[in-house]
């Protein structure tokens, strides 16, 4: 059944503010802060890459949060067509399809990884490392990461965990899940991280994390800095805009959003602390790379005081942060399955899970069987990273706050912000945010496009 302006009559929503903000900080919190992150500052130099990131967090990051936030609760419709209902007869909706194409190219992969960690889980319980040595655990990864079958299952089972929770829908799948796993995740990181900071030896990975070394910056380090604070925040793929179209019209999209962005950055401050401090404690480099999180650490775990279990832990933490944010970029692309095709939600679902089963398996299959298909000098994988980190999201972002800022205008951005006028928001406040949504935003995003297209 749907309304006279051609919405549908009955739509999911969120049932508390508690619950949004647990499911939005679940997708937020994910891969990217226990994986991408700790590598990522590793690489870059440490504390300097920390406080850009920083600023990219609050001048580009939360403008499109706040954008996608807008878009998303007024239009209370899913990616494309929350552009057709608020400009009508424009082709803005194209931005709606950008954003749900990334979130197929971002699921593929970030399933297979989500994979991994299962694998890992099992290891981890199994005290399979216990013995390693930085050589053979290196080995170890990479002869199953390149192998067939047991990547294949391990991504099927992953896919299968998120599918079964968004069919769930959105008030018994993915708030429940999210308000139990959440804190929990919490809870287990920062378990780790005290474990970490106490460790004999663990001090210059502190001050590597606090104390800025400069000399590392590079041009490269601020398009590191701005690509994971998106990927980390979840923008740029429409995720915001779905979400917060089950979000009620009382609720205050500045503070949920400040409260997202400030629970991501807080849990990869924390992350970080669990890692760094063990890597210095056990003078390996940290800038290790994409490896650190199953070669490195595994290693750390063998020789660490009561390791073996830490390591079920870690596991474990990032497997339920992986599920938290696979089941958000899930619920894109079914809400815009629901919403286009008029699919019910099981039928989308079950589409859904066999499309990105067989674009998983390819990029799965990427790292070993198919290593030589290479599109841009890169395999499966790292194309469908590079085409949705690196490219989509950041054009997502810049459509979106564009669209929020000059298409929809101050009237509707004030609206938002203020619930029609009930919420006391001070006007200093709604000026600072349309100017970051307006000009702060676009720029940076602008600039290092620019760079971009120049490396
Ligand atoms: N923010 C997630 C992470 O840090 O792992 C990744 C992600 C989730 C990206 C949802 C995009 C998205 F729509």
């Amino acid at each position: 059944m749907r309304t006279a302006d051609n919405q549908p009559a009955k739509r999911d929503s969120f049932a508390s503010s508690f619950g949004v903000l647990v499911a939005m900080a679940g997708s937020a919190v994910g891969l990217g802060n226990l994986w991408r992150f700790p590598y990522l500052v590793g690489q870059n130099g440490g504390a300097a890459f920390i406080l850009i990131y920083l600023g990219f967090v609050i001048l580009a990051g939360l403008p499109v949060m706040l954008a996608e936030f807008i878009i998303g609760r007024r239009s209370q419709a899913s990616a494309r067509r929350a552009f057709q209902v608020l400009a009508p007869g424009t082709h803005w909706g194209i931005t709606g399809i950008l954003g749900v194409i990334c979130c197929i190219l971002i699921l593929s992969f970030y399933s297979v990884v989500g994979g991994w960690g299962i694998e890992y889980l099992f290891k981890s319980v199994r005290f399979d490392f216990t013995y390693g040595n930085q050589e053979n655990l290196k080995t170890l990864f990479s002869s199953f990461s390149t192998s067939v079958w047991r990547p294949l299952i391990c991504h099927t089972v992953f896919l299968a965990l998120t599918a079964g929770i968004v069919i769930a829908g959105v008030q018994k799948g993915i708030e429940k899940f999210s308000k139990v796993m959440m804190p929990l995740l919490f809870l287990i990181v920062i378990g780790i991280a005290v474990r970490s900071m106490t460790l004999p030896g663990s001090g210059p990975g502190l001050s590597y994390l606090f104390k800025p070394d400069w000399s590392k910056v590079t041009s490269q380090t601020f398009l590191a800095a701005l690509g994971q604070a998106f990927f980390s925040l979840s923008l740029g793929s429409c995720m915001v805009i779905t979400y917060a179209s089950y979000v009620k019209k009382d609720a205050n999209i500045i503070s949920l959003s400040a409260q997202t962005a400030a629970a991501d950055t807080v849990f990869a401050l924390i992350a970080g602390c669990a890692i760094m401090p063990a890597v210095f404690a056990f003078g390996i480099s940290p800038g290790e790379g994409p490896d650190l999180v199953f070669v490195t650490l595994p290693h750390i775990f063998s020789q660490m005081p009561l390791g073996g279990v830490i390591a079920i832990f870690f596991f474990l933490a990032l497997l339920l942060a992986a599920l938290t944010s696979a089941i958000s970029i899930l619920e894109v692309i079914v809400a815009f399955c629901m919403e286009e095709f008029k699919m019910k939600r099981t039928v989308a679902d079950v589409l859904v899970f066999f499309v990105i089963w067989v674009l998983g398996c390819l990029c799965s299959l990427s790292m070993g069987p198919l290593s030589s298909w290479k599109v841009l000098d890169k395999n499966i994988f790292d194309l469908f990273d590079f085409l949705s980190a690196d490219f989509l999201m950041l054009l997502g972002g810049l459509l979106i706050v564009i669209f929020a800022g000059w298409k929809l205008g101050r009237k509707v951005v004030y609206d938002e912000f203020t619930n029609g006028g009930t919420l006391p928001v001070p006007a200093w406040m709604l000026k600072t945010l349309l100017f970051l949504i307006r000009f702060v935003a676009p720029a940076a995003l602008l600039a290092i496009a620019i760079f971009q297209i120049h490396e």
